[in-house]
């Protein structure tokens, strides 16, 4: 294959992979509200992801950083013990009122905070979730870590997403402020004790890790 078609070939399989498993109705609601408020969503392939990480643990305490439509809340929420609470945070209050009615008509009833998130996660418990999501503010990509690591059970795991920032932290020239502050939080994460870490590049690209 000649490296033009092996480029074409394996940007099919991407493609393959993302669309691997096909979403409900209400993602594809949550999808539809995200493009109305213009928020971009986490991809099929991120979501789904998701929600076997958060089956896979038995996740019975979530948070989400960044509700945005609901997209994510949804995955996280499908893959969780049925009895499990989701507790959400986003700055806007629109988004989340549309992430609200969808999840509720999906029959979820998610514990959603409006604030920001640094001034919101300090008032969560420590050790008391099991899993973490973050996909708000990539500036604030360091603190989210730091704050995921405190809410944490020991096993629990966080997951960032856009940790490959639209291809840009994989071009070590490229020195943006977002992209600078991904790339050091992924390789602070990758060289930290104590965690197990992984990055996928599915979607935007998810940094996920367990706690020891
Ligand atoms: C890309 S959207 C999240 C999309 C969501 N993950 C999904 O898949 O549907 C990012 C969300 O984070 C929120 N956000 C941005 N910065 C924030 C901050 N500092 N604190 C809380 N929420 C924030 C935005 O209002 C937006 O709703």
């Amino acid at each position: 294959m000649t490296s033009e078609a092996h480029q074409t070939a394996a940007q099919a399989s991407r493609v393959y992979a993302e669309h691997f498993i096909t979403e409900g109705d209400a993602a594809r609601q949550a999808r539809a509200a995200a493009g109305r408020l213009g928020l971009t969503a986490v991809t099929s392939g991120a979501a789904q992801t998701l929600t076997v990480l958060a089956r896979l643990i038995a996740a019975k305490a979530a948070v989400e950083i960044g509700t945005g439509a609901g997209v994510a809340s949804l995955a996280l929420l499908q893959g969780m013990d049925p009895q499990g609470i989701l507790t959400s945070i986003d700055s806007e209050a629109d988004h989340q009122q549309a992430a609200r009615s969808i999840l509720a008509q999906a029959g979820y009833r998610p514990r959603l905070i409006a604030g920001r998130a640094l001034e919101v996660l300090p008032r969560l418990s420590d050790g008391a979730y099991d899993i973490v999501f973050a996909d708000a503010e990539p500036l604030e990509a360091g603190e989210y870590v730091e704050q995921a690591l405190r809410l944490l059970r020991s096993g629990g795991v966080f997951a960032l997403y856009h940790a490959l920032l639209d291809d840009t932290v994989a071009q070590l020239d490229n020195l943006d402020d977002e992209t600078l502050i991904v790339r050091e939080t992924l390789e602070a994460v990758r060289d930290m004790d104590g965690v197990l870490p992984v990055l996928l590049p599915i979607g935007d690209g998810l940094l996920v890790l367990v706690k020891a």
